[in-house]
């Protein structure tokens, strides 16, 4: 099997370490202003909201896959400008036990869903550098909880009429990210957290992305890489 070449947008914190894991693979990598100097089978985009929509463009008229990873940015049309032509994976968070996380995130709701008592919310923490809030990962991780629990329609920062689910921020430090999911019920409570003690797993994630990316053509979230991975977690010796 050939290997991979890749192109990196980015040269900041995740771009780094994306490109520290990639190696020999890495072709390229652009800092802003930056043109790519060769062709690759995939690039990934760990710059910033506002460069997406360039790096798109560049993806389309060059035929190259793209695993986008800068967060913040919303394009309702991707879908259709993308069509059948490349593959674009779209991930708020590279990292696989994430993607665990918003499946569990998604039974969560379930179970809110089953007895109004039941008060889901969500908590995440970043360092103060970090440009959007919510991350891009509280906003799936809120997604995959609400496609669980249909009374909870749309998030909220603030204080939440009985639809809204719950979000705080902390923007403080040099956190590399904490996400927590909870259930508060009268007498009890649920909390499942992941911490990211470094980048190192978004890094990985990215090229994970990218190998499965390579090949197929249309919209993709990074459920759909750890799907194959996930599902058979979900059984109980032998029952669903
Ligand atoms: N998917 C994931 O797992 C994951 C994980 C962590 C972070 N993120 C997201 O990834 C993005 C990058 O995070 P980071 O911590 O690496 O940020 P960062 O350290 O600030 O690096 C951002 C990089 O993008 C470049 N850039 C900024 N604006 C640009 C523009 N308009 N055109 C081209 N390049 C531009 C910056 O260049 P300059 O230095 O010249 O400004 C820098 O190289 C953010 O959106 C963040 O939320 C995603």
């Amino acid at each position: 099997m050939t290997a991979l070449r890749l192109g990196l947008f980015g040269r900041g914190r995740l771009g780094s370490a994306i490109a520290a894991e990639a190696g020999a693979a890495l072709i390229w990598q652009a800092g802003r202003g930056d043109r790519p100097t060769a062709p690759v089978d995939v690039a990934v985009d760990a710059s910033a909201a506002e460069a997406v929509e360039a790096h798109l463009a560049w993806a389309l008229d060059t035929g190259t896959d793209l695993v986008i990873g800068a967060t913040g940015w919303t394009m309702p049309e991707l879908e259709s400008r993308v069509g059948g032509r490349i593959g674009v994976l779209a991930a708020s968070n590279f990292s696989l036990t994430v993607a665990l996380m918003a499946r569990l995130s998604t039974v969560i709701g379930r179970f809110a869903a089953l007895d109004p008592a039941r008060d889901p919310y969500l908590l995440e923490h970043h360092h103060h550098l970090k440009a959007d809030a919510p991350s891009g990962t509280a906003k799936t991780l809120a997604a995959a909880l609400m496609a669980g629990c249909p009374r909870k329609t749309e998030w909220t920062l603030g204080t939440p009429a009985p639809h809204q689910l719950s979000v705080g921020v902390v923007r403080a430090g040099a956190e590399f990210g904490t996400h927590a999911v909870g259930l508060d019920a009268p007498a009890e409570v649920l909390e499942l957290t992941h911490r990211a003690r470094s980048r190192v797993p978004f890094a990985q994630g990215a090229l994970a992305a990218a190998r499965w990316l390579h090949g197929r053509k249309g919209v993709f979230t990074m459920d759909d890489v750890a799907a194959d991975l996930l599902v058979p977690l979900f059984t109980f010796g032998g029952k669903p």
